[in-house]
């Protein structure tokens, strides 16, 4: 028996929970989820999620104690028995307070939500462990996403632990070498497409409508119910107290939309008082939603997208009338930031003894932007979202740190010297070592 329901964000068409179909039938819109009422609500709600807080027992990935996603499963897909889970320890991430990212930005209160501690190193996995537990249910074969590299790691993981044979598709050149070698070796088929993400997207779509394969990307509502739980097990990491502003990278826009459901959630069952406010971070080469923000969400942009943050390359965002509405419940705001400041609030997350990669620096670097420009006052508590594992981009990272000239202000050099003491010695010399 499946309570929950698929139903369509434009024509409330609805249909069943098991129903394969990723956008309606009638008028091809995109589904959301709906849920029965959970057995309770308000500081009850808390209490039952607070209880599953307790450690774990068995080898992980057996049910849904161990896991950051599963632990909210009356929210997240309550029709789910244990057994059928497709789960490895995913979302339980730190939230951390770091003295120097907290200066570099200009608030006392600045924590971070590091979410590239899942287990193929980003968030994606959250939404993944739901995805790929529907493909099960709903009896799949064959799972495809198009991605800019971290949705196609995650599926390939998920799809591989469930037995499912998996199809990725990448902008050929764009995906970064951590998350493009994770995918190949978790046994995804991986194409490599000559064209960008939005080519990639509007071939796994039609992929998936004319050859039969499920769909795993954003715009299959039930990613979205996993990506949710970033904001459950932030809210509950704070005692059900909501920040006042919460900070987010922004490509696709699935997780502001998947934000602004669990928030609008969050409200209605009296987990909060009070939702945070969003600020959408985006590359300044990939920023239509910030353009349409401008112009307050009155055109639609799409932009032939660019920057160094290949996981947010991204010109035409498919969520994007889901996130206007995050936007606007949440008193929110879009900007963009230029590659330069993403390298630099990168190479002071990573210098920190944090790290991350490249797209995720975007939300240290846009809240550093709007405590500048007096948006957020350093009085604020402030949490900056970060989305994936510094690994997953070697390559801009040696870049930075090897190759660029003039020499950036957080640039370590390595220094290559003969097989000897002296050598070592002349090296401590003039270069003191950090304590
Ligand atoms: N940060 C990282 C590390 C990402 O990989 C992505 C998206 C985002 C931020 C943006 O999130 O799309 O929900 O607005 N990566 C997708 C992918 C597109 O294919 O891996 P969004």
């Amino acid at each position: 028996m499946n309570a929950s329901e698929q139903v369509c964000d434009d024509c409330a068409a609805r249909c069943d929970a098991l129903d394969a179909h990723v956008q309606c039938v009638a008028c091809e819109g995109l589904l959301h989820i709906y849920h029965p009422q959970p057995p309770t609500c308000g500081p009850a709600l808390q209490a039952l999620f607070d209880t599953r807080l307790m450690p774990a027992r068995g080898p992980r990935g057996t049910g849904s104690g161990d896991s950051g996603v599963w632990r909210f499963r009356e929210l997240v897909m309550p029709g789910a028995p244990d057994s059928d889970l497709v789960t490895q320890g995913e979302g339980l991430t730190p939230l951390l307070h770091r003295e120097r990212i907290a200066q570099w930005v200009g608030v006392d209160d600045l924590l971070i939500k590091h979410e590239g501690h899942n287990p193929t190193g980003s968030f994606k996995d959250r939404g993944m462990t739901v995805a790929i537990t529907q493909a099960r249910r709903i009896n799949a074969t064959a799972v495809a996403c198009a991605s800019t590299g971290n949705t196609s790691a995650a599926l390939a993981s998920y799809a591989s632990l469930a037995g499912l044979r998996a199809l990725v598709l990448v902008p050929a050149g764009k995906v970064a070498m951590g998350k493009l070698s994770q995918t190949i070796a978790y046994g995804a088929q991986t194409l490599l497409v000559r064209g960008d993400f939005d080519d990639c997207l509007r071939l796994a779509r039609e992929s998936s409508e004319q050859l039969g394969v499920y769909l795993a990307n954003s715009i299959n509502p039930w990613r979205l119910e996993g990506q949710k739980t970033i904001i459950f097990d932030l809210l509950q990491q704070l005692r059900w107290e909501s920040p006042d502003w919460l900070v987010l990278p922004a490509g696709n826009l699935g997780n502001t939309a998947a934000f602004g459901a669990a928030l609008r959630e969050a409200r209605r069952l009296g987990l909060i008082a009070r939702a945070p406010r969003l600020a959408c971070v985006q590359a300044a080469g990939s920023a239509p939603f910030a353009a349409s923000f401008r112009e307050h969400f009155a055109t639609r942009h799409t932009v032939r997208a660019e920057t160094v943050a290949t996981a947010i390359r991204i010109g035409d965002p498919a969520s994007y009338d889901r996130a206007v509405r995050a936007i606007r419940e949440t008193d929110g705001i879009v900007l963009s930031v230029t590659d330069d400041e993403i390298l630099e609030a990168k190479a002071v997350v990573d210098g920190s003894g944090v790290g991350c990669e490249p797209a995720s620096a975007a939300s240290v670097a846009g809240a550093r932007s709007l405590v500048r420009s007096g948006i957020i006052p350093p009085s604020a508590r402030v949490v900056a979202l970060l989305t994936g594992h510094m690994l997953k981009d070697p390559e801009v990272m040696l870049a930075y740190h090897r190759d660029t000239t003039p020499l950036p202000t957080y640039a370590n050099r390595s220094i290559e010297i003969e097989p000897t003491l002296a050598a070592i010695e002349r090296v401590l010399r003039v270069q003191p070592v950090a304590g």
